[in-house]
């Protein structure tokens, strides 16, 4: 039975009204909200560190102020959805220790290393790729915070991913043999990663019926990776590059096409904390957060002296 809050909460997402930081919400809604956001705000974060890996090393001048603003682009969405998390009564320090204890999730594609420079082209196209596919239907999610955060972030993700493909591109057909073999070999090792961004099977996602009904999510998982292949693999074709799996192929009938099973021992090892780069990444991010301390110190300090200076 449903109390009359509750009821009067659930008229309003069917009927595709924005729930706002004030409104009455269950518990469970908004604990469910401060896990999916504070893990998308993660994501963001970690996703800077395998980009950053080849911030030094970029090809042109050119290809390394994009990979900057992209970086920087990613920072701006984990600030984002901090602040949308902390519109539902998180505390966003304690949310980070979490993540520094190695409690809280992120996404399991950013605990993969990126070994060449086609990896930066790789993760912009099929990394980024995945993530527009998911947010892009969660622009209409039913918490009116992280519904607007997510206009944004769609927006520049596009970019990212179109400035990916054009660096395969390029250098699919105006690259070295040794190049085209950098392309093929990344994508080889990013593509299952990427199909796993998409979570469990429907059948084995213990959030997705509850957050379904509560328009949290409005595609289901398995939807999701579905649209995300549908879109990529002309994409692939085009690229004259191949997907590492033998059982991709169109299928006339269902319209779509069909493709093998995902490893899901690995992409469980990795939500474990034991993927190649989990504890790398972690270790990372606490190392920033330490050797910066003394910049917010400053700030604070900076901040208390002009308050005397204004009431002297
Ligand atoms: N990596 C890490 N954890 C995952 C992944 C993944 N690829 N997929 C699912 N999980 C976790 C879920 O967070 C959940 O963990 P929890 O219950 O312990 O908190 C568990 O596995 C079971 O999965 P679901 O029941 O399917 O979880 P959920 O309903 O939250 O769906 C999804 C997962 C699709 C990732 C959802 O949370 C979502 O849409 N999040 C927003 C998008 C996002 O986080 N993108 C980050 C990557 S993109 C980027 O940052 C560039």
């Amino acid at each position: 039975e449903m109390s009359p809050e509750e009821r009067d909460f659930q008229e309003k997402v069917d009927a595709e009204t924005k729930i706002e930081p004030k409104n009455w919400m269950p518990e469970g809604y908004r604990k469910t909200l401060i896990r999916q956001i504070s893990q998308h705000a993660h994501s963001e974060v970690v996703g800077m560190l395998p980009e950053g890996n080849w911030v030094t090393r970029a090809p042109t001048l050119k290809r390394k102020l994009q990979l900057m603003a992209k970086i920087q682009d990613e920072a701006g969405h984990g600030l984002y959805l901090y602040s949308a998390m902390e519109t539902l009564g998180a505390d966003r320090d304690e949310e980070i220790e979490k993540l520094h204890q190695g409690k809280a999730k992120y996404s399991s594609i950013f605990n993969y290393p990126t070994l060449n420079w086609a990896d930066m082209g790789a993760v912009g196209w099929l990394v980024d790729g995945a993530a527009i596919v998911n947010q892009v239907v969660l622009q209409r999610t039913s918490y009116g915070p992280y519904s607007r955060a997510m206009i944004r972030i769609c927006k520049e993700e596009s970019f990212h991913q179109r400035q990916g493909y054009q660096i395969l591109l390029d250098m699919m057909r105006e690259g070295t043999e040794e190049q085209k073999a950098m392309v093929q070999d990344a994508i080889n090792r990013l593509w299952w990663p990427a199909l796993m961004m998409f979570g469990p099977h429907d059948d084995e996602s213990p959030n997705s019926q509850q957050s379904m009904a509560w328009k949290i999510k409005r595609k289901s998982n398995d939807e999701l990776r579905q649209m995300f292949i549908d879109q990529t693999v002309p994409q692939l074709e085009f690229l004259g590059c191949t997907a590492p799996d033998p059982d991709l192929k169109w299928n006339e009938e269902t319209g779509h096409y069909d493709f093998g099973e995902i490893n899901w021992q690995e992409f469980y090892d990795v939500l474990k904390g034991n993927g190649p780069c989990n504890r790398e990444r972690i270790k990372t991010r606490k190392n920033a957060i330490d050797e910066g301390a003394w910049v917010r110190e400053a700030a604070v300090a900076y901040a208390e002296k002009q308050k005397q200076r204004a009431q002297a």
